[in-house]
Order: C-alpha cells, then sequence, then structure tokens
C-alpha cells in the first residue's frame, strides 16, 4: 500500500494506488510471459523510463521544483504531460486509441467490490482491445499495461479523452514479424566482410518509427561517440539536451547519466556492463542489476559490435540515492515529505523536469 492520498479519487484510482513498486514490478513479471516478442524489451524499458517511485517522490514532495532541480532532472519525466505520445516506441501504440478508450471505460465502470488482481484486469482489457481490433491479444497487452500505468500517475481526468496514434501510414502498416527480422538484422560487411575487424561499420536505429532516424558507427565504438557524427538535424533544437548527435551527453565517462538509453534490439552486441557503468546507473537510479547486458545502458559505455535498436528517453537525472533513502525513512516509519538531500551542483536549469 502506497502513502498516496486517496480522498478525491475515484474507486479505480484508489485500487490503482493500492500498487506500489513492489506491486508492479510482480505484475509485470506475470505479464511478461502474455505480451509478444515484439514488445517485451519495449514494455520493460517503457517502465524503467517512467517508474513509480520517482513519480510519488514527486506527489510527496513540498517543493516538486525544488526536488527536479536536487536531483538534477533534466528533460519531461511527468506522464501527464506525454499520455499520448510516452509508448511510441512500443509496437502495440498502434492500437492507443482503442486502449486508451477501453481502460477510460474500465475505469469509470469499475466496481470497489472488484476482485481480480492487477494483472488479470489488464488481461481483460487487452482481450476486449484485442477483439474489437481484430488482432491477437498479446500485441496489446503490453500497451495495456502502460495505459493502466499511465492512469496511476496522470490521474483519470487528464488521461480520458479521445487517444491519438501517432504513427505514419508505412510505420503503422508493419507487421510485428517484419519489426523483429529488422531488428536481428546485421548490416552486411561486403563479399570481404568476413576479413575486417575494426573497420566494420554498424547501424544504430533510434527511432523505428522514422526511415531516417539512423547512424552509423564504427565497430566497438561506443553508442554515444557514433551518434556525434550524426549531424543530419539541429539536435539542440528538437532537445536542448542534444548537445551533439541525437542522444543526450555531457561527460562521457559515466559521470552525469545524461545518456542513457533503452535497448529495443540487439542488447546482445553490446560490450558487457564495465564496474564503473553499473555502478554509476544504479546511482542514477535507472536501474539496479547485475545482468552484463540489460535493457538499460549508458551510451557512453556501451560498446556495440553490431546494429542495434535503441530508444532515448526525454528526461535523466540522478535519484537513485535520493530514493532509496526515501524507502528507507518510509520503511522506518518517518514522515517522508521532506527527505533531506544535499544541494548539488544545478546541472538542472529551466529545462528540468517540471
Ligand atoms: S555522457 Fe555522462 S554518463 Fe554518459
Amino acid at each position: 500500500m502506497t502513502t498516496t492520498e486517496t480522498s478525491a479519487k475515484t474507486p479505480f484510482e484508489n485500487f490503482l494506488s493500492e500498487h506500489g513498486e513492489e506491486a508492479w514490478s510482480a505484475t509485470i513479471t506475470t505479464l511478461l510471459r502474455s505480451i509478444h516478442d515484439v514488445d517485451k524489451n519495449a514494455a520493460q524499458i517503457w517502465f524503467y523510463f517512467f517508474p513509480l517511485s520517482l513519480f510519488e517522490a514527486f506527489a510527496h514532495a513540498d517543493d516538486p521544483e525544488l526536488l527536479a532541480q536536487q536531483l538534477l532532472l533534466r528533460g519531461n519525466c511527468h506522464l501527464k504531460d506525454q499520455i499520448d505520445t510516452s509508448h511510441t516506441f512500443l509496437y502495440g501504440h498502434r492500437y492507443w486509441p482503442e486502449v486508451k478508450s477501453a481502460v477510460t471505460n474500465h475505469a469509470t465502470s469499475f466496481n470497489p467490490a472488484e476482485t481480480r488482481s492487477l494483472s488479470d484486469q489488464i488481461l481483460s482489457v487487452a482481450q476486449e482491445v484485442a477483439l474489437k481490433s481484430k488482432v491477437d491479444p498479446s500485441l496489446v497487452v503490453g500497451i495495456t499495461t502502460v495505459a493502466f500505468m499511465t492512469m496511476q500517475q496522470a490521474g483519470l481526468e487528464a488521461f480520458r479523452g479521445q487517444g491519438k496514434m501517432l504513427l505514419d501510414k508505412k510505420h503503422a502498416r508493419k507487421s510485428p514479424d517484419q519489426v523483429l527480422r529488422e531488428r536481428a538484422k546485421d548490416d552486411s560487411q561486403g563479399l570481404l566482410g568476413f576479413l575486417k575487424t575494426i573497420d566494420k561499420k554498424w547501424t544504430v536505429t533510434y527511432d523505428e518509427n522514422d526511415a531516417a532516424a539512423k547512424y552509423r558507427m564504427n565497430n566497438i565504438q561506443d553508442l554515444a561517440w557514433g551518434a556525434a557524427n550524426d549531424q543530419s538535424r539541429n539536435w539542440r533544437e528538437i532537445d536542448p539536451r542534444r548537445s551533439e548527435g541525437p542522444i543526450p551527453v555531457e561527460c562521457r565517462s559515466a559521470s552525469c547519466g545524461t545518456c542513457w538509453v533503452g535497448i529495443l534490439g540487439g542488447a546482445e552486441k553490446l560490450s558487457d556492463v564495465a564496474a564503473r557503468e553499473g555502478k554509476k546507473i544504479k546511482e542514477f537510479g535507472y536501474i539496479d542489476t547485475a545482468e552484463p547486458k540489460p535493457l538499460i545502458r549508458l551510451a557512453c559505455q556501451a560498446q556495440t559490435h553490431g546494429a542495434v535498436s535503441i530508444v532515448i528517453p526525454p528526461w535523466n537525472g540522478v535519484f537513485g540515492k535520493y530514493l532509496r533513502s526515501l524507502k528507507q525513512t518510509q520503511a522506518e516509519g518517518f514522515d517522508s515529505k521532506t527527505p533531506v538531500v544535499n544541494k548539488q551542483d544545478p546541472l538542472a536549469s529551466n529545462d528540468h523536469c517540471n
């Protein structure tokens, strides 16, 4: 049970707010079995990009603006501002208008005496959408799970409304198998490619829904270094964090946390997480795992020996230590509204998460 205020909420919002990070983690583990391969990684990445614990920290903060500065947040981490856009990298985004409508109906007709678990309710809504859209349910379970969490963080009032599907026709038409094949494909190195070593070149795709969103990089180069050569767009104009190339970077030495990315396809073609990357990414708060090739990486540290497909989150920050101490404070039963955070050198500027 979380400590989120429940008074002004609808019965369904109250039901959702009973589910904290651990309950959601168990729910996602259960649902992963029912999610099509095309969205298994994407759904997990999305939940790393929009952690419930960070949302709750802001919901309880006396001064959210100050907290954003203290956590060096840049970009926008708030789901309420990106309800229709946060999940375009999921294959299931194609069915967002139907999913949004079905989840809204489920929320408004929710009976407080409902006894089904969160995962069973998600599966039931996904079945309904699949039937209506005439697709396999596995294609909409991931996006339906995302919709439930979006409602938990944004609230029903902000969530309701007509959903928008943001893909062009060409990309919307792709089958899941086609997307999986494209992700798995490596660049041909030519007839004598087997003789090449460091002069091999690989393609990095950073938006599967944009045919031009790719850059080429050298073998065993880190993802951020390769991205810096891509001067095809005015990156700063698109996102002030993007000082050079499509991936936001600052330090290039695993010190700032700016360059985190999700790996949709090809995680196995990246170098293993080295000690420094593993330690720092946990401190930043992005992922806490001992896996050698996880779905979340620091682009300035992950070197590739093959083509990969990545997704770039809309924000970055340093919040791992803060959330751990907040959890500790809550476990000890203290008021968690004003946890102590040292005021750090504010990387955060006016464009921090707000
Ligand atoms: S650019 Fe700073 S951690 Fe990668």
